[in-house]
């Protein structure tokens, strides 16, 4: 009797607080980089552990597949060869940053157009329904049309900190007078330049977004026809949810709307895996000197340095007394020396977390920064294109490593830059004081993007949280239209009070004002 009493309370109370059914749910990811997947597919694992039905689909092949959920790898053109190098060499010069964003849309709209015409997609599209549809944004909205097939919730999943096309599709504000720009690399408080300098770039940005999205709405009217789908527009006004891989420790401090949530540091594993064996056995013999892990990250390799700064790096590091992990991509490493293990592939969150590494020399790449920031490792930074300037800029105004570039690296240099980061406690100090930060959260980044994915889900949409501000333009956001209405009514108010004012003088001492002047002028006749 009293266990069936307490059988009726306990399911009493799991109706009352129903964990979210199993979804079905699309993950959409046509990014041309490797390194975007690695901050979109923790999402998926989570929302898989979470018993969730996804299906992921990719243009790159992906580094662990896992049976639990369904893969579809597209066949779609390849970027072109030498693209990376291409904006390496293109990345010097005061207008980088826009040829690099102008390049990567080209490429990323070209090759998310050819997804939705490849026959995998087509058939999907064709056969299934889905409950959520989850998208890797990079210059691609206009995939927004496949959630308006399926006539679901849409969320995005982005690398970074929101960008302007991203505020504008979910009502974020910019605030350029104390957000910096992405590709400035300023440091929060701005001072009067900063702003001078922050401002114009959120105007470039302005220009060039507006030129983006217009080739965008192009592409969308063009595979999404306003006879079948409902309008551009009207889709990126849908969007549900932002998720940003960027977290307010790491800045800028930014005010979102409640539909913008952050996931930063959700590549970051809560607990490191197993290291394979030459790789924990090399680790675990540096207990003495340490080791150093050098990396240029996923999209550039060691090569795409000139031969010569490769020699130079070569040389510095194997005089060190530390052990050297090396990611090198190609058959002949540059030397034999026994203090550096060269390997094609590693697991750098698992490295990251060793012990006994004591520096992280690293392209200076987002993902990179925040994993070596995580792990609380000091770095060295030889950026080489984007945003990776302005990463290690601002790696090195935190105190947290020292940057370079490339055509600045000499044998000199470079060792001193090496030591000075191994040597000096600062550097190892305050990016460990980060980490402890960073970590202090109520959630895991996985947790917290899975919760709010699921939200989305159980509310349909979840409506009521979406900002007003995404319904209205231009005139309405920046209230031309209510300061030119007030400008209007005090500016009649003026007119009428001057008006009154002069009827008022001129009734009461009009007369006496005529009889002064006279009298002066009577005055200056008998003088
Ligand atoms: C998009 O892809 C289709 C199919 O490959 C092609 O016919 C069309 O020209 C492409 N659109 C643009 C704007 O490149
Ligand atoms: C490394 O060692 C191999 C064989 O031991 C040798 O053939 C090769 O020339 C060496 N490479 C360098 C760069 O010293
Ligand atoms: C907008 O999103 C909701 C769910 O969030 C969906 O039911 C609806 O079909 C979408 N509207 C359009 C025009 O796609």
């Amino acid at each position: 009797m009293k266990f069936t009493a307490s059988l009726v309370v306990l399911m009493f109370f799991l109706a009352a607080f129903p964990t979210s059914e199993s979804a079905k749910i699309l993950g959409l990811f046509t990014a041309f980089c490797k390194s975007h997947l690695f901050l979109h597919m923790p999402v998926i694992h989570t929302l898989v552990e979470r018993g969730h039905e996804v299906t992921v689909v990719t243009i790159l092949p992906l580094d662990d597949p896992n049976p639990k959920y369904r893969h579809i790898l597209l066949d779609v053109p390849k970027r072109p060869k030498g693209f990376i190098s291409n904006i390496i060499d293109g990345s010097k010069g005061p207008l980088s940053m826009i040829r690099t964003i102008k390049k990567a849309a080209d490429i990323t709209m070209m090759q998310t157009n050819a997804t939705l015409h490849e026959p995998q997609m087509k058939k999907l599209m064709a056969e299934e329904s889905f409950d959520l549809v989850i998208f890797g944004y990079f210059f691609n909205s206009f995939q927004l049309g496949v959630a308006a097939h399926f006539k679901c919730p849409v969320v995005i999943s982005f690398i970074h900190s929101p960008m302007r096309i991203l505020n504008n599709i979910i009502g974020n504000p910019i605030e350029s007078l104390y957000v910096p720009h992405m590709s400035m690399g300023l440091v929060q408080p701005l001072g009067f330049f900063d702003r001078v300098q922050n401002v114009l770039a959120n105007l470039v940005d302005l220009a060039l977004f507006s030129l983006i999205e217009f080739n965008m709405e192009k592409y969308y009217k063009f595979n999404f026809p306003a006879e079948k789908y409902p309008s551009y527009q009207d889709m990126l006004r849908n969007v549900s949810l932002v998720l940003t891989c960027h977290h307010f420790t790491d800045g800028p401090i930014r005010p979102n709307v409640p539909a913008v949530v952050e996931m930063g540091g959700i590549q970051v594993k809560a607990k490191p895996e197993v290291l394979p064996a030459d790789i924990k056995e090399f680790l675990d013999g540096a207990a003495k000197n340490g080791a150093l892990y050098f990396s240029l990250g996923t999209n550039a390799r060691s090569t795409d340095m000139n031969s010569d700064t490769i020699k130079t790096i070569y040389d510095v590091l194997s005089e060190l007394k530390q052990r050297v992990i090396w990611k090198w991509e190609e058959n002949t490493p540059p030397g034999n020396a026994s203090n550096i293990l060269f390997k094609k592939w590693l697991p750098q969150d698992d490295i990251l977390a060793h012990p006994n590494i004591k520096l992280f020399i690293t392209h200076g790449g987002h993902g990179s920064v925040v994993e070596s920031e995580y792990h609380g490792v000091p770095m060295v930074g030889i950026p080489l294109f984007g945003d990776q300037f302005s990463n290690m800029d601002g790696v090195q105004k935190a105190g947290y490593g020292l940057s370079l570039r490339e055509d600045e690296i000499t044998a000199g240099k470079f060792k001193s830059m090496v030591e000075e980061v191994l040597h000096n406690p600062t550097y190892r100090n305050k990016v460990q004081k980060f980490s402890r930060v960073s970590r202090d959260r109520p959630m895991s980044p996985r947790d917290t993007a899975a919760f709010w994915i699921e939200y989305i889900i159980r509310h349909r949409g979840a409506k009521h949280m979406q900002s007003p501000a995404v319904h209205m333009n231009f005139i309405q956001l920046y209230g031309l239209d209510v300061f030119g209405f007030l400008f209007a009514i005090l500016y009649g108010i003026f007119k009428a009070i001057v008006l009154i004012f002069r009827k008022v003088v001129y009734s009461l001492f009009g007369r006496s004002c005529k009889n002064q002047n006279k009298d002066n002028s009577e005055q200056k006749k008998k003088q």
